[in-house]
């Protein structure tokens, strides 16, 4: 299968990709500039030490037009104006959106579309007919390109179609990762501001790409709820 990374030529879009071709798609790395997407297809599969063919580069229309599923990896200020572009390419797709409301000038502060949060931006733009998914909005760049290490994070999605958060779930597993569908598209006011916290975290303690885990209590802990307790 195809899959599109429209904005694919920074950082999350390269990792995005590696993670795609490690599934076994095809990554079609989309740019305003058809020349950058192509050089960085090109270079990419050495860096990371996969399958060329898996990779191609070419302009984020021409990408959102061959992707069976579209991943977007804009930053927060280009999101509205990137969606607008691709609407008419991708009618009846899954598209993941991977934006983050992070202030590109300034990785403390959020910038908050007038929707709630970039799923519920992306949903509204792109209308009923394409079926949005949050994800991967906060594990970092270099975790998806390593992609023979275990993860250090799982993938917290969000969305208003079940059906869609279900082969987003497929996709992510077969991309290394679990998923973890944490609500509706405004559950995206949650878990996109994760992402500004795990850069905080990495400032403030010198933390190497910190990761979110979904953990449960450990077995055999004998002191638990019991409501006798207040009564
Ligand atoms: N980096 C991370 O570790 C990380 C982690 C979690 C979430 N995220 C989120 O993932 C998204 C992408 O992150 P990134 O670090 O890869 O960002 P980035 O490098 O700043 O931007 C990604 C690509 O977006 C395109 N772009 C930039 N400005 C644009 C504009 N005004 N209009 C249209 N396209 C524009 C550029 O591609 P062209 O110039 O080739 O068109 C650029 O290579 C962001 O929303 C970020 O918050 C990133």
């Amino acid at each position: 299968m195809k899959c599109a990374v429209v904005g694919g030529t920074g950082w999350q879009g390269a990792g995005i990709a590696t993670r795609i071709a490690k599934a076994g798609h095809t990554a079609v790395i989309g740019s305003r500039d058809p020349d950058r997407a192509r050089r960085l297809s090109a270079k990419l599969p050495a860096h990371v030490g996969l399958d060329p063919a898996r990779f191609e580069g070419t302009g984020n229309v021409e990408a959102a037009r061959a992707g069976a599923v579209v991943f977007v990896t804009v930053p927060i200020t280009a999101h509205r104006e990137t969606l607008e572009l691709i609407r008419p390419h991708v009618e009846g797709k899954l598209v993941i959106d991977v934006t983050a409301p992070v202030n590109p000038k300034n990785h403390l502060e959020n910038l908050w579309p007038k929707e709630g949060s970039a799923t519920e931006e992306a949903q509204a733009i792109l209308g009923d007919d394409v079926e949005v998914v949050g994800a991967f909005k906060s594990v970092s760049a270099t975790m998806l390109l390593n992609h023979t290490m275990p993860p250090n994070s799982d993938i917290l999605i969000c969305g208003d179609d079940l059906q869609a958060k279900h082969r987003a779930t497929l996709l992510i597993r077969e991309m290394g990762f679990t998923a973890y569908d944490t609500g509706k598209a405004d559950a995206g006011r949650t878990i996109e501001g994760l992402t500004q916290t795990l850069i905080f975290l990495n400032y403030a303690y010198h933390l190497n790409q910190p990761g979110i885990k979904v953990v449960e209590l450990a077995h055999g802990m004998k002191i638990l709820p019991d409501e006798k307790l207040f009564q």
